[in-house]
């Protein structure tokens, strides 16, 4: 009896931690100190990786004097987007990674590596070219983005990847509400027209003292940031610069509304994003770009709101599962 009591008990128990998560507390661990390194052959590998990722423009950018170095497409950093050089919690932080990869990407398609998915900033958030998996600058940040991950324990998941996750709104984000906020708050920096403000001039290598959001330098369209999702809330956890995600300056809805402004301007187009998902139920429901296997409007994809259409995808997700894997190359179903 007693045994049976204790068994009951301890499947309650069980049931009770497997419903509701139990909030971990943060692991120890603080971002490596770069200076500490030696001046050897890693560190200085793990230096210059640094200096590609704060400074990009100046070693891969447009205007760098050798042309076979011209990689990137626009003017922009790594570091604009992965703040304090990839060390910023919530601000796409870049450390913790090398456990992490190679993982399946929807994007793609298949299983990805590190250098795959640095590429993949290559060619949309830095509107460029892929880099060699061999070239002396991957080589160089992929050292630096293992040297970010000392420390942390293989399976470890520290506090604060990617831009954070608000609640979402039950309605459209609204890029007219986001322009009265964009002039009110964002204009100071990020300039009237959006195209942020240079070092020098245009044609020089020296890249932005506050980078462009939209126009022909910025990010492309198929970009991680153009996602309403991931520019949200990473505004609402860094923006006006210099803010921190527990101090957060704008309100949520403040933070979904002048995203959705800044989606909603003209940006470089990628090629080819159509061959992008592969598989479309894994597209992510903010894409801005189709096509799409739900039926729901762009419009939708882009501004939400999002439920509904996560909620129809769990359905053809869960109608797939029942009637096997759809047959592919005749772009049809076998029903
Ligand atoms: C315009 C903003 C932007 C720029 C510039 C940018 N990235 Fe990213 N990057 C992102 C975002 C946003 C994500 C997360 C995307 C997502 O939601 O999948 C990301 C993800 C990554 C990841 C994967 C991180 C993870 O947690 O899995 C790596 C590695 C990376 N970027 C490297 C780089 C490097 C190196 C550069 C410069 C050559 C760069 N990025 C430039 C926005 C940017
Ligand atoms: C005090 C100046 C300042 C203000 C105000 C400001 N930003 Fe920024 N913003 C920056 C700087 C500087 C960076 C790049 C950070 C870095 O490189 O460390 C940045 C980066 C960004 C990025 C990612 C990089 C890119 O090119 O897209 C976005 C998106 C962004 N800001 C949006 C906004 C929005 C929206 C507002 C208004 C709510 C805002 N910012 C207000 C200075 C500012």
């Amino acid at each position: 009896m007693a045994y049976v009591a204790a068994l009951f008990l301890g499947t309650q128990v069980l049931l009770a931690q497997s419903t509701a998560p139990v909030p971990t507390p943060d692991p120890f661990w603080n971002v490596p100190d770069i200076g500490s390194l030696p001046d050897d052959d890693h560190g200085r590998l793990v230096r210059r990786g640094r200096d590609l990722i704060t400074a990009t423009y100046a070693h891969i950018g447009p205007e760098v004097p050798d042309p076979s170095k011209r990689y990137a497409g626009n003017n922009l950093a790594c570091r604009n987007c992965h703040l304090d050089a990839g060390a910023k919690k919530f601000g796409n932080p870049l450390w913790g990674l090398e456990d992490l990869f190679p993982q399946y990407g929807s994007e793609a398609g298949r299983r990805i590596t590190l250098k795959d998915r640095l590429n993949a900033c290559m060619t949309r958030s830095m509107n460029g070219r892929p880099l060699p998996l061999d070239a002396p600058e991957m080589t160089a940040m992929v050292a630096y983005i293992d040297f970010l991950s000392q420390g942390v324990k293989p399976g470890e998941v520290l506090t604060g990847y990617g831009s954070g996750r608000m609640a979402e709104l039950d309605r459209p984000a609204d890029p007219r509400r986001g322009e009265t906020i964009y002039r009110q708050t964002c204009a100071i920096c990020h300039n009237s027209g959006g195209q942020g403000l240079r070092r020098s001039l245009p044609d020089t290598d020296l890249g932005y003292m506050v980078p462009p959001l939209w126009g022909p330098d910025s990010f492309n369209n198929a970009a991680g940031m153009n996602r309403l999702t991931t520019i949200a809330n990473f505004i609402h956890d860094n923006m006006p610069n210099g803010t921190n995600y527990l101090f957060p300056r704008l309100s949520p809805e403040e933070a979904w509304d002048v995203a959705a402004f800044v989606v909603s301007q003209p940006r470089p187009q990628k090629a080819d994003t159509d061959k992008d998902y592969p598989d479309l139920l894994q597209k992510p429901v903010d894409t801005p770009y189709g096509p799409y296997a739900d039926g729901f409007s762009r419009e939708q994809h882009v501004y939400g709101p999002f439920g509904p259409i996560r909620a129809e995808l769990a359905r053809l997700k869960a109608e797939r599962a029942v009637s096997g894997p759809r047959p592919t190359g005749n772009g049809g179903t076998s029903r």
